[in-house]
């Protein structure tokens, strides 16, 4: 296991850095999920992606974390905060992590521990506690991790479309 990295806040004007990363994740989620059809191109999946960044960066409370390594950004976390559950008293506020992705490179060295670890502390400095995720159908690796880490199952996302040409039945 290597800790030669570092964990820092992405500033918002370098948020293309992460492109390669983003790039990196929406592949593996065309491979995990292939009934969900084929994925957008890259770059327009990134100018849909970097829009719905800047946006949420917009709200206060809002961040992005980088991994980096040796001048490289090997993994990053983009986190936002939502409102609590009005049926349950869990929390008045929670974090939502949008993006968790690490470089299929550097995957299984702890980065990803490292990043979640640290969007907690950052969510904990503005006394937000709870943080939740969602998760593609079929990502099993990511779902066994983050068990792991503490997350257990808090909803099912259900979809249905009536677009013949909608890949996802
Ligand atoms: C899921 C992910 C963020 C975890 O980050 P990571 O840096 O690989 O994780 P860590 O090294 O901190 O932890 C490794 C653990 O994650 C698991 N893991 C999940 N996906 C893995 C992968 N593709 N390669 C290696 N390990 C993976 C391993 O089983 C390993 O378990 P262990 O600690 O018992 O050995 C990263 O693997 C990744 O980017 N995966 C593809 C994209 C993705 O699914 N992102 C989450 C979207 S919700």
């Amino acid at each position: 296991v290597s800790d030669d990295f570092v964990i820092r806040r992405l500033a918002r004007d370098d948020l293309d850095r992460v492109e390669p990363l983003w790039s990196a994740l929406r592949e593996h989620h065309a491979a995990v999920a292939p009934d969900l059809g084929v994925p957008r191109p890259r770059e327009e999946s990134w100018r849909y992606r970097r829009a719905q960044y800047e946006a949420w960066l917009s709200e206060p409370g809002s961040f992005v974390l980088v991994a980096e390594h040796g001048g490289e950004l090997v993994g990053y976390a983009m986190a936002h905060l939502r409102s609590g559950s009005p049926t349950w008293p869990l929390a008045e506020r929670a974090g939502e992590i949008e993006t968790l992705s690490v470089l299929p490179t550097k995957r299984g060295e702890g980065v990803g521990t490292a990043l979640l670890e640290a969007v907690r502390e950052e969510l904990g400095v503005i006394g937000v506690s709870e943080v939740s995720l969602h998760v593609v159908p079929g990502n099993l690796a990511a779902t066994d991790f983050y068990e792991r880490h503490g997350f257990s199952t808090y909803g099912l996302w259900l979809r249905r479309s009536d677009d013949p040409d909608s890949a996802a039945e």
